[in-house]
């Protein structure tokens, strides 16, 4: 019986000994070849939309419903040229952006305008921030068929 309680406390303090060494690691930092380097930026912004699959023909049931989006709720601050008013005009935009960064502009503009260069470049520029839209995936992805469409013509 002796033994038993010997040997368990021999455990507990062998426990306790490798548990307050596991802390002191803990507070070195790691050398700084480990350290990862921050996540190159792919042009594609930040939000949910890693991969969008385009229309080739373009389809266009969903750019007349981004048109009655576009004509309701951002007509205000963009017109179709390439002229600037509150913000740029979206003339071009789909050559100047990838699919996926104009979705995570729309449906994530204030992590966007906080922490994706282009957009912050933008903010620099327009001085405004774009408000939140409240715009559903199937909206922003209507938007984005409707700003091909726009690109195509004229
Ligand atoms: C109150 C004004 C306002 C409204 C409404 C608005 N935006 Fe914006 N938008 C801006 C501003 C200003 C910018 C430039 C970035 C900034 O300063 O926030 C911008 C930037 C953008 C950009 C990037 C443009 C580029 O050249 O890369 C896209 C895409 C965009 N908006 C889409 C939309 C869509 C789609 C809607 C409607 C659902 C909308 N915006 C509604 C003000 C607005």
């Amino acid at each position: 019986m002796k033994q038993l309680i010997f040997f368990t406390l021999l455990a507990l303090f062998i426990v306790a000994c490798g548990g307050s060494g596991n802390d002191q690691n803990a507070n070195v930092p790691p050398p700084k070849s480990m350290i990862p380097d921050p996540p190159k930026d792919d042009g594609k912004g930040i939000g949910e939309f890693k991969n969008v699959t385009l229309n080739d023909p373009l389809n266009a049931d969903m750019a007349k419903n981004g048109k009655a989006i576009f004509d309701l709720k951002c007509a205000a601050c963009h017109r179709l040229s390439d002229k600037r008013i509150v913000g740029p005009g979206f003339k071009g935009i789909t050559d100047r952006r990838k699919p996926e960064w104009i979705m995570n502009m729309v449906t994530n503009v204030e992590t966007m305008l906080d922490q994706d260069p282009a957009a912050q470049k933008l903010l620099e520029e327009c001085l405004t921030r774009m408000p939140n839209q409240n715009v559903s995936a199937n909206d922003a992805r209507d938007i984005l068929e409707f700003l091909y469409q726009n690109d195509v013509e004229s």
